[in-house]
């Protein structure tokens, strides 16, 4: 299945500005069926949930259009999906839950290759239980995050792995499975950082292995709201604070407050919108989602290995490796040019790319870069073009 550019392109506004979006890792553009339903959502009435008024029940059927498009999207059950403002907020929603039976004993596996957002909650929640952690690194020289270190370091002691789908930073997407499979054979549970991958590839939380997974809308089209899956008996053992008088059944006790119910009306329209990309209408949501999904991360590969090949080519300019098989996340440093200047030179001319470290501080910190500005990160998403990456590419090579 191809997919057709010009027609996914005319479906972002914000794409006729004229910019070039090189920070899709950084959120993308909006869908307009995004925007539209939040609109929409906004212009007709909805209230709390739990009456019998039409606002009311309105509101019921955003969330659980949502819930349902979600599970659509990663593979998961409705059930199973919890929605709250962002992947970090949700992850310490977790991570505080979970180390409620955590103690001495008991050790927590987190990786140098993953966004800040799925470490420093464990490690302070395994600091609050005098819980131990465990470091999983990466190969500098490649990129990849080697497996086989898990075998060392899980053991009846692990609580938890907690590991990323993707890097947000160099683009390194790890052997979940494999990973998974080590942990579960020790009894360990597997929170995975589906942020930076749900935008690129399919997800199948089942086929991942994933305990968890956590998954923000903004990195896919949508609005800035974010979820996290995972089965409803898994949730079913699981308690947070909550207040007296909130919901008590799963999934509702861990959503915090009033949902945002037009942002769930947001979020239902961009996983529609991924559904579309390439499917054939008359397959479900779940197999379209399926199939543009690959189609769209055979597009951006081709891109991301022009991107590569293109940066490569010139002298001056020093690409962060990542293993085969990445995600068109592509991390790089001029010679002789702090990463905040080449970003600043770039976006005056329009080209809009990111700079630092992206929240992916250990990585940066074991590759020793992160005391003198980190990188410069182009990364694509399946609205980009060929045309677009030569025009980086020839921008790059004026520098
Ligand atoms: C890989 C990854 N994980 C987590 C996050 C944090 O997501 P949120 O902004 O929803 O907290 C990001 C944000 O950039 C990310 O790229």
């Amino acid at each position: 299945m191809l997919l057709d550019i010009d027609r996914i392109r005319s479906g972002y506004p914000a794409l006729a500005e004229g910019l070039l979006h090189f920070d899709g890792a950084g959120g993308t553009q909006f869908a307009a069926p995004v925007i539209d339903a939040i609109a929409e959502t906004m212009r007709t009435a909805v209230s709390n949930r739990g009456t019998a008024s039409v606002p009311a029940r309105r509101s019921g059927e955003i969330v659980a259009a949502a819930r349902s498009a979600v599970a659509d999207l990663v593979g998961g059950q409705p059930d199973g999906v919890v929605f709250g403002p962002s992947a970090t907020a949700l992850t310490y929603l977790v991570a505080r839950t979970l180390s409620q039976r955590w103690g001495p004993d008991d050790e927590v596996v987190v990786s140098r290759l993953d966004h800040d957002s799925n470490v420093r909650p464990w490690v302070q929640a395994a600091a609050a239980a005098g819980a131990r952690v465990r470091w999983a690194d990466v190969d500098l020289a490649t990129g990849a995050l080697p497996v086989e270190q898990y075998q060392d370091l899980i053991s009846s002691r692990t609580a938890l792995v907690a590991l990323t789908a993707a890097s947000n930073a160099i683009g390194t997407v790890p052997a979940v499975a494999g990973i998974a499979a080590i942990a579960h054979a020790a009894g360990a549970l597997v929170y995975v950082d589906g942020v930076h991958a749900t935008a690129h590839v399919p997800t199948d939380v089942v086929a991942l292995g994933a305990d968890f997974y956590v998954t923000s809308a903004y990195k896919w089209s949508g609005p800035h709201y974010a979820a996290v899956i995972a089965a409803p008996p898994l949730w079913e053992t699981l308690h947070p604070v909550k207040l007296i008088p909130s919901p008590s059944q799963v999934p509702d006790r861990f959503e915090y407050g009033t949902l945002s119910f037009e942002l769930l009306a947001g979020v239902t329209a961009a996983v529609d919108h991924l559904a579309g990309l390439a499917g054939s209408p008359a397959a479900g949501r779940r197999e379209r989602l399926l199939g543009g999904m690959a189609a769209a991360e055979a597009y951006e590969s081709g891109l991301a290995g022009r991107l590569a090949a293109g940066l490569a080519s010139i002298d001056a300019v020093s690409l962060c490796p990542a293993p085969p098989g990445r995600c068109p996340t592509i991390s790089f440093r001029v010679a002789g040019q702090a990463p905040a200047d080449t970003a600043r030179i770039l976006g005056e001319q329009g080209i809009c790319v990111s700079h630092g470290d992206y929240y992916a501080v250990e990585y940066f910190e074991a590759a020793g870069l992160r005391a003198t500005g980190g990188a410069v990160r182009a990364s694509l998403y399946h609205y980009n073009t060929a045309d677009e990456v030569d025009r980086l590419i020839e921008a790059m090579g004026k520098l």
